[in-house]
């Protein structure tokens, strides 16, 4: 039996570096999946990738919009009829700037995206994963959410900030048989860390990577695919115990 055979997912961020590998994970195990992203050429693209396969929707959502929330929770119970897990993933990173330079705009935007998207993901996923009969919510922080970042403030409090979010719905949703959980990783290779890397040495963005690297044990950055790895082990039954918890992944880095 896969491990997510008769299980729907929705995966925001779902276009990007780990929404796509999860979802190609999610695939492989059984499930259903509806992609959600800002991005529609992305999504799209993304569909192409993962065969134009039934068992795939892709919803164009802004995440930190209770109107395209609800949307995209519609859309997936009408095409799957159900939805079992949420990969409340999407998230911006902000600009690498000193705490005192830091823009405010900035500050509002990291916000509303990685805590508000994640907060109303949380809360639209309650009546439907009840209906379900209970489920997973995993949401994506960083192990920014767990220990500071020089020159990230916003993105390192939003990271903090799912953390209360995660154990808040742990706690009230554990009688509906609702796990939530965040998945915390150092630096994943992609999009994102090329945008921090060039903000962290703008005339040396490589310089940044291999300094970054020197932090981490294991001397490199995770992959996409590690991080999704640990998102179908928290999906699926094999961790029905574990709720309210951090999940750092990352080679050692916050050891
Ligand atoms: N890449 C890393 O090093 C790293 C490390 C720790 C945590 N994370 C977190 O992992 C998650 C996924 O990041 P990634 O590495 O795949 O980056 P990514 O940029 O490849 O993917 C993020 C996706 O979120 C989408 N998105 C952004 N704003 C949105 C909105 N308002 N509504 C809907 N979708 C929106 C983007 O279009 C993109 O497809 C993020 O929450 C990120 O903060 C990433």
């Amino acid at each position: 039996m896969k491990r997510l055979e008769n299980k729907t997912a929705i995966i925001t961020g779902g276009s990007g570096g780990i929404g796509k590998e999860t979802a190609v994970r999610f695939l492989k195990e059984g499930a259903n999946v509806a992609l959600v992203d800002l991005n529609q050429e992305a999504l799209d693209e993304a569909k192409k990738e993962l065969g134009e396969d039934d068992r795939v929707i892709v919803v164009k959502a802004d995440v930190s919009s209770a109107e395209d929330t609800i949307n995209f929770f519609q859309k997936t119970v009408e095409a799957f009829g159900k939805v079992d897990i949420v990969f409340a993933n999407a998230g911006i990173e902000g600009k690498v700037h000193s705490f005192e330079d830091y823009d405010d705009a900035t500050f509002d935007l990291v916000m509303k995206v990685n805590v508000k998207g994640v907060y109303l993901s949380i809360k639209h996923a309650i009546p439907v994963l009840k209906k379900a009969g209970g489920g997973s919510i995993i949401v994506t922080s960083s192990i920014t959410g767990l220990q500071a970042t020089a020159k990230a403030v916003a993105y390192s409090t939003s990271k903090h900030a799912t953390v209360g979010l995660m154990r808040t719905a742990a706690v009230e949703l554990a009688k509906d048989k609702i796990r939530v959980n965040t998945i915390n990783p150092s630096p994943v290779d992609g999009r994102m860390m090329r945008s921090l890397e060039a903000g962290y040495n703008p005339e040396e963005a490589e310089a940044a990577q291999k300094n970054l690297e020197s932090l981490i044990p294991m001397g490199r950055y995770a992959e996409a695919s590690e991080i999704a790895d640990l998102a179908l082990f928290l999906a699926s039954d094999e961790s029905k115990f574990i709720t309210g918890t951090t999940n750092p992944i990352d080679g050692g880095m916050t050891c």
